[in-house]
Parts: structure tokens; C-alpha cells; sequence
């Protein structure tokens, strides 16, 4: 999401004649796009404005800006902690940039955290500055009202909205000629996705569909997919195209009923599984990810070994995995008392990344033997012989090079692998 805004502001910078730099000490303005969803995050921010200010010391006319969601969480009150800073931009005033750079140019500083219930940038093409040639994300939608009530994204990101679908199917189309092999399609709760035009209304299902018709050798993916929004009409769109991805990011937060319902998530243990059972019927081959928060406000023991099991009765492919962390002003840090200790949601963070390991690891084993057709992204980090690519289901496929280029597809049977990659050889 965060590296999608990246690539639309520098696109509203270059409209208005500015050009970017890949060596930071040439740039006369600096922006440091934000991210506010955990504590770290925003601690590893204030570090980097330390390192800001040393570069403002050595050329005062320097001019740095915060962008995004910690701009719009700390507001003014960052230019008053933060000396360095010149511009703080939210997330809805991207196109006020250059006005922001001239008043900051007649000497002061240039502040807009307006949110907006329209702005989608839907007529800015992004670039593609710090891209592989072959993959690049689509924005859909912006914002998020589920109020979970650990996030802090429905506060600094504001409401949600859909963008125009026409124009998310002429980026992918422009992508696809300049080169572009995959897609993916973005979103907080792109199940919610809606764009009502002339009476007609389209939802996510009819968008993913008409996206995967614009050629048959675009592969198309999409994240974040909310479990209580997850439709069998959504599903049934997945596995009608070969060229969508046989892959779901399905966040499931907590594995206890009690747990889910503190967090307001919308959804049960029971229904999320009966989603997961569902989509197992659907899409057999299809690989399933999650995002899983250990520690949150009361959990106890109990509810701690139910997302354990209900990992293994899963068996995800892949985890992104976090300690709770309380921001400020959600609906968890006004009702809830942060009471699970450090040393507690360390051991069960521990204890779920050990079991995540072993799934991926068990998952990967299954893989051998089996061929998939592998999305050419360049080459392995650690090879110059090496290809590295993802196979349909999200998995990183390294083989031996045999004249293939970024941007093939190319057959591999896969003979070995770790719990973080498949290797084989092109077939
Ligand atoms: N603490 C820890 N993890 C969080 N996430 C969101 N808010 C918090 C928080 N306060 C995680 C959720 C979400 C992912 C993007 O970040 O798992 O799905
Ligand atoms: Fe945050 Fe929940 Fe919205 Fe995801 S769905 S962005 S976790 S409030």
C-alpha cells in the first residue's frame, strides 16, 4: 500500500518537472513515506529523521517531508518534535505537494492532512520507479471502515472508497503493453471493492474477471482479502481463469471466537474455517496466507493454543506474524488494558513462527515433483546462473537459466526445497 502512494507521488512531483534520485545525497527534498500500523514502524521513522538531520546540517536548504500515515496520525505535532521536518502530507493530499514545496520555498513550513471521502488518484498513472519490469501493484480502493479494534488504519486513511474501475483496467492494459506480466491488484478489503456507474454497480468478483480477460499472459493477484467478506462468488471468478492467481491472503488475526470478537473482526473460528473448507473444494490447488496478531489485550493460554490448531487445520502456506502492539486512540487501546506480558507474547510469537516454519516446510515437501509454471522475475540473489520467479500459488521458484529472460513463464519441475523456496529445473 505504502510503496503504491510512493509511486503516485512521485508521479504528481515529475507532472510538475521535479525528477528523483537514487542517491539520496543529491536530493534537494526528501519524503519519507509512513506507515503507522505498529510502534516499530514508527520508531524506525524517528531514527531516520535523526539521520535526516545530519544531511540538513550539511546542506540547510534541504527540505524534508513525512507522508502518509504517521503524518496524518501526529498531525502538527510532529513539526514540533521533529525540528527537521518542512512538509507533512496525509495520505489524501499527494496533490498538494507542489503547492506545499512553494510555501515552504517563501520560507515557514506546509502542512495538509485532509482526509477525503473521494481521492482515489485515479487519473495518475504511478511510476514505476523501483520496479522489476514485470510485476507491479494496482491500487483499487483507498481507506477502510472495518474498525478493528487493534488498527489504526480506518483513523489515518479515512473512509473507504473504490476507485473507477475503466481506470484500473487501462493502468493494467498499459502495464500489459509496456511489458508487464503480473498484477497485483490492491486494497485494505478488496471484497468490498464497489463502483457504481449509470445504475450499473460493479463488485470485486466482476472487476477480477474483467481484469484477467485483458490477456490471457497478464496474471492477476489481489490482497487483502477481509474472511468476513469472502464470497463463493469470488472464489468461483478465481477458478474460471487460469491466468488469476491460485493464491489468497486471508488474515485471521486470532484462532479463538473470544478473541476475534474483542478484536471486532466480523467473524467466528466456526465461519472462518467454513470459508477455508469452501475454498479447499473450489480451488484445490489454491495457496493460502495469513496474517496472525499474538498477545492482543486478555488472550489467554487457551486462546493462544486455538490459533495453534487452528494453523495446523489450515496448514497455511505462508504467515506474516506480529506481537500486539497498542496504538493510540483505537477502539482496543480506549477499552481494553495491553495486559499480556512481554515475555508472554514473545514465547507465543516464538512459539507461532516454529509452527509456521514446519507448515511451510511440510507445504514445500508436497511441492516436489510437481511442475508449476514459473512468472520469471530476474536473476536468484544468490546465482548469476540461477532464475528467480514465483509460481502461481506465491511461492518463489529458483531454477538453472537456460535462456530465459524477466517476464517468461517458464515450466519447472521442482526437485528440492526450503521452507522458504522451491528450486528445480525448466522442463
Ligand atoms: N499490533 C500488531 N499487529 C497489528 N496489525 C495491525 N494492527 C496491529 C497492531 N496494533 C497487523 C494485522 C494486520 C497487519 C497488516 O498488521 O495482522 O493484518
Ligand atoms: Fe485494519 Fe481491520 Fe481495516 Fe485491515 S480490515 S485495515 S486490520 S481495520
Amino acid at each position: 500500500m505504502n510503496f503504491s502512494d510512493s509511486e503516485i507521488v512521485v508521479s504528481i512531483l515529475e507532472e510538475k518537472g521535479y525528477g528523483s534520485t537514487k542517491d539520496i545525497k543529491e536530493a534537494d527534498v526528501i519524503f519519507i513515506n509512513t506507515c503507522s500500523i505498529r510502534d516499530h514502524a514508527e520508531q524506525r521513522v524517528r531514527k531516520r529523521l535523526d539521520y535526516m538531520q545530519s544531511l540538513k546540517k550539511k546542506n540547510p536548504h534541504l527540505v524534508i517531508g513525512l507522508l502518509g500515515c504517521m503524518a496524518e496520525r501526529l498531525k502538527t505535532q510532529l513539526l514540533e518534535e521533529e525540528q527537521v521536518l518542512d512538509i507533512i502530507a496525509g495520505p489524501d493530499s499527494y496533490r498538494d505537494l507542489p503547492r506545499l514545496m512553494e510555501e515552504v520555498e517563501s520560507g515557514g513550513k506546509a502542512v495538509n492532512t485532509m482526509l477525503s471521502a473521494e481521492e482515489t488518484y485515479a487519473d495518475i498513472a504511478p511510476v514505476r520507479y523501483d520496479s522489476n519490469g514485470v510485476s507491479a501493484y494496482i491500487s483499487i480502493m483507498r481507506g477502510c471502515e472495518n474498525f478493528c479494534a487493534y488498527c489504526v488504519v480506518p483513523y489515518v486513511r479515512g473512509q473507504e472508497r473504490s476507485r473507477d474501475v475503466a481506470s484500473i483496467l487501462r493502468e493494467a492494459g498499459d502495464l500489459f503493453r509496456n511489458g508487464y506480466r503480473e498484477v497485483t491488484l490492491l486494497g485494505q478489503n478488496v471484497n468490498s471493492y464497489r463502483w457504481t456507474q449509470d445504475g450499473k454497480t460493479t463488485g470485486f468478483p466482476e472487476l477480477l474477471e474483467k481484469a484477467a480477460m485483458i490477456n490471457p499472459l497478464l496474471r492477476i493477484r489481489f490482497a487483502t482479502s477481509h474472511p468476513k467478506d469472502l464470497s463463493d462468488e469470488l472464489l468461483l471468478a478465481m477458478s474460471r481463469h487460469h491466468n488469476i492467481c491460485k493464491s489468497i491472503h486471508l488474515p485471521v488475526q486470532s484462532g479463538s471466537s473470544r478473541v476475534l470478537d474483542r478484536m471486532n473482526r466480523g467473524y467466528t473460528r466456526e465461519q472462518y474455517l467454513e470459508r477455508i473448507d469452501a475454498l479447499r473444494i473450489v480451488l484445490p490447488d489454491c495457496s493460502i496466507s495469513t496474517d496472525i496478531i499474538t498477545g492482543f489485550c486478555d488472550e489467554t493460554e487457551e486462546d493462544h493454543s486455538e490459533t495453534l490448531s487452528l494453523m495446523e487445520k489450515v496448514e497455511y502456506d505462508y504467515a506474516f506474524m506480529f506481537r500486539y502492539s497498542e496504538r493510540p486512540d483505537t477502539l482496543a487501546a480506549d477499552r481494553y488494558k495491553d495486559n499480556v506480558p512481554d515475555d508472554v507474547k514473545e514465547r507465543r510469537l516464538r512459539e507461532i513462527i516454529d509452527l509456521q516454519q514446519k507448515l511451510s516446510y511440510q507445504n514445500n515437501k508436497m511441492d516436489v515433483g510437481k511442475t508449476f509454471e514459473v512468472l520469471v522475475e530476474g536473476f536468484s540473489k544468490r546465482s548469476a546462473e540461477h532464475l528467480s520467479g514465483r509460481n502461481s500459488q506465491n511461492k518463489v521458484v529458483v531454477f538453472r537459466a537456460t535462456g530465459n529472460k524477466p517476464g517468461d513463464c517458464v515450466p519447472v519441475k521442482i526437485n528440492r526445497f526450503t521452507s522458504a523456496t522451491l528450486l528445480g529445473n525448466a522442463v
